[in-house]
């Protein structure tokens, strides 16, 4: 099978100054994961590289450089999964650099699935990943709209506006792999969590029809199980695109702003998405494309 991998660094509006950067941000991770799965590694090796690259980058809400929440710290979240339904997830860490790395092996060196804030480091700690201070993660830039937010005394829902980069592939052997990871939406109620670490409602992969991951508001997301619900129309027959704009429809009856990137079984991608914009970057044939 033709391998593929379509990236997103978030959905939302996204403004003019930013572009630039989203746009060089999620082309150099579809690079990356393409060059994975030229060398025959797995979807799962690439979704999970291209996802760590977006961690590290500053510009996106993910690792590095993610929002701040009401008290001015950072609570990340991440999941990763595979075709044969395997997956992995954290929720609520701050002292992992990169928390889709910390998903992955969760889900292949233990028996469960998520684990939340004190237990999640202590499990990093005895896989070897090191523990950061949780400013390490905190960039000028958030900072700075922290205290805009602050003074505002801003809503969660009101105040969102950017979340998520996130990965779909497909290996040459029709091995499916998504993975996502967020700082949340800004200004955050401690302890709030969105869809990234909830498996059917943020991602989904199933090797039998496809998969999906999703940018957006976390509460309309899970209340629609969006990714499972847009995997699941791969399997009624409708092609990636297809699957993506019913997707986002899905999304709005419960009046949800986001996006979903998908491949389906042909390795055909699609993407949709009802906010002002969203970074896409994709590549098939050797051939990469970002737009925005
Ligand atoms: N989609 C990310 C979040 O709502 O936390």
């Amino acid at each position: 099978m033709e391998p593929a991998i379509i990236v997103h660094g978030g959905a939302w509006a996204i403004p003019d100054e930013e572009v630039e950067a989203h746009l060089r941000g999620v082309r150099r991770a579809a690079e990356l994961g393409w060059r994975v799965l030229k060398e025959e590694g797995s979807s799962l090796d690439a979704v999970e590289r291209a996802v760590m690259l977006m961690e590290d980058d500053p510009t996106f809400d993910a690792g590095v450089g993610s929002f701040l929440n009401r008290e001015g710290g950072v609570d990340l979240d991440a999941s990763i999964m595979d075709g044969e339904l395997r997956a992995g997830a954290v929720a609520s860490v701050n002292r992992v650099r990169n928390p889709v790395r910390l998903a992955r092996l969760i889900m292949e060196r233990t028996e469960h699935l998520l684990f939340v804030g004190e237990g999640a480091h202590k499990l990093a700690s005895s896989f070897g990943l090191e523990l950061i201070d949780p400013g390490e993660l905190v960039v000028e830039r958030e900072r700075r709209r922290w205290e805009e937010f602050k003074a505002k005394g801003m809503s969660p829902r009101k105040a969102f506006e950017k979340s998520t980069v996130g990965a779909v592939a497909v290996d040459s052997r029709g091995r499916f792999a998504a993975a996502l990871s967020t700082g949340g939406s800004p200004y955050r109620m401690v302890g709030r969590v969105g869809d990234v670490p909830i498996i059917g409602a943020g991602l989904y992969a199933d090797n039998g029809k496809g998969a999906a991951a999703c940018s957006g508001h976390g509460e309309s997301i899970m209340k629609v199980v969006l990714a499972k619900s847009t995997v699941d129309m791969l399997a009624l027959g409708l092609g990636a695109m297809e699957a993506a704009r019913a997707g986002v429809s899905l999304l709005e009856r419960v009046g949800g702003r986001g996006g979903v990137i998908v491949i389906d079984r042909s390795g055909e991608i699609g993407y949709h998405y009802n906010t002002p914009r969203m970074a896409i970057a994709y590549a098939r044939g050797g051939v990469v494309e970002s737009l925005i």
